[in-house]
């Protein structure tokens, strides 16, 4: 009978929980984007004058060569702060730092991690992170601000010489900024595999429920 308490839950329309607000997506997107073009133009920049052994093969650089390069960096770079700026003021302005990347906790984290690792960590709830996604979201966050502020360091080494001299001279802020993008390069390759293998993240990220 349709006027059981059964059946008219049976019937309720599925509520709709916002997982992702709007700013968090649409900031989480830009900075994909900006990081991508950041990452191949700055392997094309490295290539014109390599640190170590090696340079990355042409066809997973960006810019073609060094001067096209620089312009897709600093173009993209700006895109990274401002957007990086607003995700920061929002977050800690609304709660939205607090609440979903903090408490990190080491030892939980490794625990996540080695779950995670032997396929037994639980993704049940989609409105929180466990401990190894808040662990390396907050230290991508730190490696962020990190790579920023070396590479200002690298840019402007005359006119930012206290920042140049912070990081302990010319030659270590560009090792610092080289090993903080290995950094994001290493997250990102973890973090996108994670999300493909949990694709109902994917679709919240994307769609925000
Ligand atoms: C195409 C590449 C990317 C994909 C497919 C992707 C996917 C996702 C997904 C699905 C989530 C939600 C995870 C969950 O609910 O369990 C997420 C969150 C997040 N991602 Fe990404 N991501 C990408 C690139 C990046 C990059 C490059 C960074 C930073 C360097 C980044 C940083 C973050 C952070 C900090 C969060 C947490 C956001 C918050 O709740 O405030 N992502 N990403």
């Amino acid at each position: 009978m349709s006027g059981t308490a059964d059946s008219e839950t049976e019937m309720a329309p599925a509520v709709r929980r916002t997982i992702h607000g709007p700013y968090v997506r649409i900031a989480h997107w830009i900075n994909a984007l900006a990081i991508m073009v950041m990452i191949g133009s700055g392997w094309e920049i490295y290539n014109a004058s390599p640190l170590f052994d090696f340079v990355f093969p042409k066809s997973i650089t960006l810019g073609g060569w060094l001067a096209g390069a620089l312009l897709w960096h600093f173009a993209a770079m700006w895109i990274f702060i401002a957007n990086g700026l607003v995700y920061i003021v929002f977050g800690l302005t609304a709660g939205h730092l607090r609440r979903r990347l903090l408490p990190v906790r080491f030892g939980e984290a490794l625990s996540d991690a080695g779950a995670a690792l032997r396929g037994k960590l639980r993704h049940g709830d989609p409105f929180s992170y466990n401990a190894a996604q808040r662990a390396l979201y907050v230290a991508v966050l730190l490696a962020g601000l990190l790579i920023v502020a070396t590479g200002f360091a690298i840019w402007k080494p005359v006119q930012l010489q206290w920042l140049t001299a912070a990081f302990g001279g010319y030659e270590n802020a560009r090792l610092l900024h080289f090993f903080s993008m290995a950094a994001i390069a290493v997250f990102f390759i973890v973090h996108v595999t994670m999300a493909f293998l949990v694709p109902r993240s994917l679709r919240a990220m994307i769609r925000g429920y």
